[in-house]
This record gives structure tokens, C-alpha cells and sequence, in this order.
């Protein structure tokens, strides 16, 4: 049987989306690779030290720093303790653990107190705050003088189905996006915003904007097929009562992972995403 409510406990949920987080890593590291050579060519030179990840979440931007940024330490910071531990054991096996520091804070209720740094990036975390640009104010002081704010924003999960899933229900994926996108716009009001205004309104002089497009074509590796099924598995639970009987029914099948539809079992699945990032500067005279 499919098992969609078996993240219903705090616990569990931590865990599917840990490992939903990691999997974002793994299966876009290509973008990954793409958004932070272009960040480091922003950077100029010298190159930046001192990094904060901005919503850290399990660390797939502060990894993929460490990496571009080759002599840089980086400070993840996030609300949740769960997601920092794991981060701090990524980084003890990955041998950077001297140059990761880990801060938990709930950036709503406080700010904490930081030591400067060179160039922060924020990654599908601004979209969470309850007032963006009082956080982009935080963050603003934070930032040297001239360092480099890069925000990245994405619309939604990715989509991964063809239109023919051969049982049915043609349409299927973008009708679980609309539904969601309803349910998503009161809990989450700055979803899709655009961020360049916010940004000014936040002291800072946005120097330009680029949308990076994720394009996947099977054959893919088997990470893909739980990556498909997290993130619809993620969405089934926001759709009961917004989508019709037969089409979470279709759903259902895709997510059963013992039946014969199921999505780890697809070998037609294709990737499609796209992520916007906002490069903004912290005038020097601020
Ligand atoms: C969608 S995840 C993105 C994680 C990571 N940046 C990435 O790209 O994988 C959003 C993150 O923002 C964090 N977050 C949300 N609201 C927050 C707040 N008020 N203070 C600190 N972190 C927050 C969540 O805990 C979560 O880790």
C-alpha cells in the first residue's frame, strides 16, 4: 500500500524531509554547480571568507559553497535542530566539519548575534519568513560593506511526469500543481514573490536577476524515482478535497510503491524545474 500519511508525526516528518532536502542536493547538483560558478564570478575577487547559509536547511547551498568557495568557512543557519545535526554529521564524514559552523535561530523571533560576513546566500528560506524585509534588514547588517546577497527562489516542486502516465488522467501532474499552488498562497503569502523590490526596500542594490531552468531527460539515476515520490507524496497530503476522486485515486497509484504504476518503478520520468536568483549588494555607504 502506498504509505502518503506516514509522515503525519514530527519526527517522521523531520526525516522525510531531510531526506527530501538531501535528494534536492543530489538529483540537481548540475544547477547546483551552474548557480554557484555564477556567484563566484559575481564575487569577484578577492574572493569571499566568510559565508552564511540563510535557512540552511540540511545543507545542500553549504556544501555546494565549500566547494566552489575552496578557502571560505560557512555558517548555516537555520530554526531547525534536527536539520543542523544532520548537517554537522555531513560535514564530519566529508572531512569540511573546521570550516562549517552550525547557528540555530528562528529568524522571525530574533535575529542572533553574528560576525560579519563577505556574502550570504538564501536559498528557497525567504519564502518562510514571516517579514521578509525586516530579515533582509538583519541580513543587511550583517553583510561587509559591498559583500553579495544572493536570494534564490523557486515556484514550486519540480514537475516529473509525462502528460500519457498510460493510466489515465492526462494532466494529472499540473492539476496537483494548481491545486497546490491554492492551498499554498495563505500559508505562504511570499511564494513566488518577486524579490527585487524587497530586496531595495531592504537597503540593498540589486545588481541583477537570472532564472537558472532544470531539464532533466531519462535515463536518469534511481535517486530520481524517490525524488519524484517525496516531493508528490509531499503535495498528496494538501490535496485531499482540491482534486477530484479518479484524479487521487491516478495519484495514489503512482505512489503506491508495490504496485505496478508506481513511480520508482517509471522509467519516464523528467525533471523540470526552474529556480530564480536575485544577486544584491550592500551599498557601501550603509
Ligand atoms: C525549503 S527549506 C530550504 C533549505 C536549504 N536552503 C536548501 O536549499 O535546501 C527552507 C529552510 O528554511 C528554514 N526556515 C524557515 N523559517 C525559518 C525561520 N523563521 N528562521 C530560520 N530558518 C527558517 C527551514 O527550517 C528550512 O530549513
Amino acid at each position: 500500500m502506498a504509505t502518503h500519511h506516514d509522515h503525519s508525526t514530527a519526527g517522521s516528518d523531520d526525516a522525510v524531509m531531510t531526506e527530501l532536502l538531501d535528494l534536492d542536493a543530489e538529483v540537481l547538483h548540475a544547477y547546483l554547480s551552474e548557480v554557484t560558478a555564477w556567484v563566484h564570478r559575481l564575487a569577484g575577487d578577492p574572493a569571499p571568507s566568510h559565508l552564511l547559509d540563510l535557512g540552511s536547511g540540511t545543507g545542500t547551498g553549504t556544501f555546494a559553497l565549500l566547494e566552489r568557495f575552496e578557502k571560505a568557512d560557512v555558517t548555516a543557519l537555520d530554526m531547525s535542530a534536527p536539520y543542523l545535526h544532520h548537517l554537522r554529521n555531513k560535514a564530519d564524514e566529508r572531512g569540511v566539519a573546521h570550516r562549517v559552523r552550525t547557528v540555530q535561530a528562528d529568524l522571525d523571533a530574533t535575529w542572533p548575534d553574528l560576525d560579519p560576513v563577505d556574502l550570504v546566500w538564501a536559498a528557497s528560506s525567504l519564502h518562510h519568513m514571516a517579514d521578509p524585509v525586516r530579515t533582509l534588514t538583519d541580513v543587511r547588517t550583517t553583510l561587509r560593506p559591498g559583500g553579495l546577497l544572493v536570494a534564490v527562489e523557486l515556484e514550486s516542486f519540480p514537475h516529473f511526469l509525462p502528460d500519457d502516465l498510460g493510466i489515465g488522467r492526462p494532466g494529472l501532474e499540473a492539476r496537483c500543481h494548481a491545486a497546490m499552488a491554492e492551498e499554498r498562497n495563505a500559508r505562504l503569502p511570499h511564494m513566488g514573490a518577486d524579490w527585487g523590490p524587497l530586496l531595495t526596500r531592504a537597503g540593498f542594490t540589486v545588481e541583477t536577476e537570472r532564472v537558472f531552468t532544470v531539464d532533466l531527460t531519462p535515463p536518469l539515476p534511481a535517486a530520481t524515482g524517490r525524488y519524484a515520490q517525496l516531493c508528490l507524496r509531499r503535495m498528496r497530503t494538501g490535496l485531499e478535497g482540491r482534486l477530484s476522486a479518479d484524479d487521487l485515486a491516478a495519484l495514489d497509484a503512482l505512489l503506491d510503491e508495490e504496485g505496478p504504476d508506481g513511480l520508482l518503478r517509471r522509467g519516464d520520468l523528467h525533471v523540470r524545474t526552474t529556480r530564480t536568483a536575485w544577486a544584491a549588494r550592500r551599498p557601501d555607504r550603509r
